[in-house]
């Protein structure tokens, strides 16, 4: 199997990367289970620390159309498609935002259909694609109100993706992600980084500011789970979708002040207190217009999983970042 993975350098690109040389194989369009030969591992940064063969690092633009021409070729058999920008960057830079997040993807799709190849494709689009007056818990055929430039890209390209693989053009499968919790490293420019912050930086001895009101309700998921289910929406096959190729993820319904309570339970009062609350209208804005609470029963039924409850997912980031 030939793969390519775009945003190869981001926090769920280095991991998908990792667990597919862990795991060996994939299952081709054909349904056959095959060893993955190569993974081109595409980012406009260094992708650093991966030491395998199978690996080949390629760096450039994904909305450069001649980038596209070579990237992917009869011989790719999968497209892991990750590469964007995040929602409060695509906020604050319309054309950044639609070139990225939305025309890179339709130059890449349009590649695939005249290349006449249909191979597997799996992208990683939002809860973003919803929001404005939203039921408690929102149901697999809810409409999609994006508030957002962000959620509007990413349900612009889950759109084109159901159309291109209804004419058979690609295999496709676009994921819609809950919020991915606990993300290492330093804050970022997406809308929900505080959800990652407010857990990471207190465990990290540092401060923290939450943007949004305690009983904000946020849909979560733990970065293993999604690596999981990034693996599963590749393994299954076209038939097994029945409603469509556009799927809301099943995830972990919990409020800002839940979470803190967790933090508190696992690591302390002291740990829990070093985070301030200071509202911030653009932030909440933003977040706020994004469902907390999903039905998600397509993705289950599809075998897709979910985390049982927050305090493992903080103890998978105290694992595997603050061992001992
Ligand atoms: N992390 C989350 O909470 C979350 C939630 C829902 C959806 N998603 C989606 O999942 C995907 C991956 O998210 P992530 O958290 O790993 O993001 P990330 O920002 O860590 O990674 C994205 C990668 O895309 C790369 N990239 C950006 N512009 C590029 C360009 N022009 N050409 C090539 N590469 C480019 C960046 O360099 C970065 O390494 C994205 O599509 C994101 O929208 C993430």
């Amino acid at each position: 199997m030939n793969i390519l993975v775009t945003g190869a350098a981001g926090f769920l690109g280095r991991r998908l990367i990792e667990a597919l040389l862990q795991r060996g194989s994939l299952t081709d369009r054909a349904g056959k289970s095959r060893p993955i030969g190569q993974i081109v591992a595409f980012d406009m940064v260094e992708l650093t620390g991966i030491d395998d063969p199978r690996v080949k690092v390629v760096y450039g633009d994904i909305a450069d159309p001649e980038v596209v021409q070579r990237l992917i070729d009869a011989n790719t058999d999968s497209i892991f498609h990750l590469a964007a920008v995040v929602s409060s960057q695509a906020e604050g830079d319309f054309e950044l935002g639609m070139r990225i997040n939305f025309t890179a993807t339709q130059a890449m799709l349009e590649h695939i259909r005249k290349l006449g190849t249909r191979p597997k494709w799996v992208m990683t689009s939002s809860v973003a694609v919803f929001g404005g007056e939203l039921p408690e818990r929102v149901g697999d055929d809810h409409v999609w109100s994006p508030k957002s430039s962000y959620g509007t890209q990413k349900a612009m390209s889950d759109l084109l993706l159901a159309d291109y693989s209804r004419r058979a053009y690609v295999d496709g499968r676009s994921l819609r992600m809950p919020t991915i919790v606990v993300r290492p490293g330093k804050p970022n420019m997406a809308a929900s980084s505080f959800a990652s912050g407010i857990i990471r930086e207190p465990l990290n001895g540092e401060q923290s500011v939450c943007p949004v009101p305690l009983d904000t309700r946020l849909w979560l998921m733990s970065p293993a789970q999604a690596i999981g289910n990034l693996i599963h929406g590749h393994e299954l096959s076209a038939e097994q979708l029945t409603q469509g190729r556009v799927i809301n993820m099943p995830g972990l319904s919990i409020t800002v002040e839940q979470m803190i309570e967790a933090l508190r339970q696992t690591a302390g009062a002291e740990v829990a207190g070093r985070i301030r609350m200071e509202r911030n209208p653009a932030i909440e804005r933003i977040v706020g217009s994004w469902p907390g609470n999903f039905y998600a029963t397509y993705s289950q039924d599809l075998g897709f999983t979910a985390d049982e409850n927050f305090t493992d997912v903080i103890e998978q980031y105290r694992n595997e970042y603050l061992p001992g």
